[in-house]
């Protein structure tokens, strides 16, 4: 039997029409990929991000940059989509108007089956020129150290510097993408926001528009977050057993795409 929190969320997913699945670095977490913010494992408690992720940090050191994004594009190739990612995608399959909008640079939602998700803040697995911004093929990922230097690789038509294509602090979102997001956010009538601190923007303004415009809001987060105040249920634990745990509750258990499937699966 699911939890009343699962059902009372369980009962909005099963009557959405719209859906747009908002995720962060949590839903990649229980993949073995760090979140930024998470207290001892967060990147960002470890890592210096002004010396790492702003265009000044690449144009002072960009062998020091590029190196750690390797190092970070390495470990998500190694990882595999969890639970959770798949627990998204069951979403998508069985409400054809859906979307997933994430702040992630891995490719999980892709690999467990998402079709294309939006990426608010870039891709590991899109490199481009520093200087004229053509896309670059990416090497199979060397394995550098986490303090490794690695040259990034020059451009093929101008010579410049292979940059991440991510998006660094100070720069702008890629404006198609996040205007995407936010039509999405503004039209849908549920939003699940997943494993986000909701402190970065523009990006955690989605949850709110969607919230501002009428559409019913479930956050999945184990920690409370400024999110809280807009959300309609809080399902507060991990998000690779509450995902499948709320797909089982709306639509019963025999999806075959979510792990523990089948009759003994099933929520109430
Ligand atoms: P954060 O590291 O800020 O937050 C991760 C969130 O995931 C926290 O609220 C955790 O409580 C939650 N969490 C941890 N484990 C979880 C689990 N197993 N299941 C569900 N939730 C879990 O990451 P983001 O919110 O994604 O920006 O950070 C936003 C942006 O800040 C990132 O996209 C990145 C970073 O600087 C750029 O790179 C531009």
């Amino acid at each position: 039997m699911a939890e009343p929190h699962v059902r009372e969320a369980a009962e909005l997913l099963a009557h959405a029409r719209r859906v747009v699945v908002f995720t962060g670095a949590g839903i990649s977490a229980e993949s073995g990929v760090p979140t930024f913010r998470d207290a001892l494992t967060g990147l960002w408690r470890r890592f210096d991000a002004q010396a790492l992720a702003t265009p000044e940090a690449f144009r002072d050191d960009p062998a020091l940059v590029w190196g750690w994004y390797e190092w970070r594009r390495s470990r998500v190739s190694r990882a595999v989509p969890n639970a959770g990612h798949l627990a998204v995608a069951a979403i998508e399959a069985r409400v054809p108007d859906s979307l997933v909008v994430t702040q992630n640079v891995d490719d999980l939602h892709e690999r467990a089956g998402s079709v294309a998700p939006l990426h608010l803040h870039g891709s590991l697995f899109a490199p481009r020129c520093s200087v004229c911004a053509r896309p670059a093929p990416y090497e199979v990922a060397q394995e550098p150290g986490d303090g490794r230097r690695v040259s990034p690789p020059r451009c093929a038509r101008c010579a410049g510097p292979v940059r991440p294509g991510v998006v660094w602090f100070g720069e702008a979102l890629p404006a198609a993408v996040l205007e995407a997001a936010i039509g999405a956010a503004s039209g849908c009538d549920l939003l699940i926001t997943v494993g986000t601190s909701g402190l970065v923007y523009p990006a955690a303004e989605i949850p709110q528009v969607a919230a501002r415009l009428g559409a019913r809001v479930i956050q999945v987060n184990p920690e409370r977050t400024p999110l809280d105040a807009v959300a309609d249920v809080n399902l507060r634990g991990p998000s690779a057993q509450l995902l499948p745990a709320l797909v089982r509750a709306a639509w019963g258990g025999d999806d075959p795409a979510l792990p523990g499937a089948g009759p003994s699966g099933a929520g109430g």
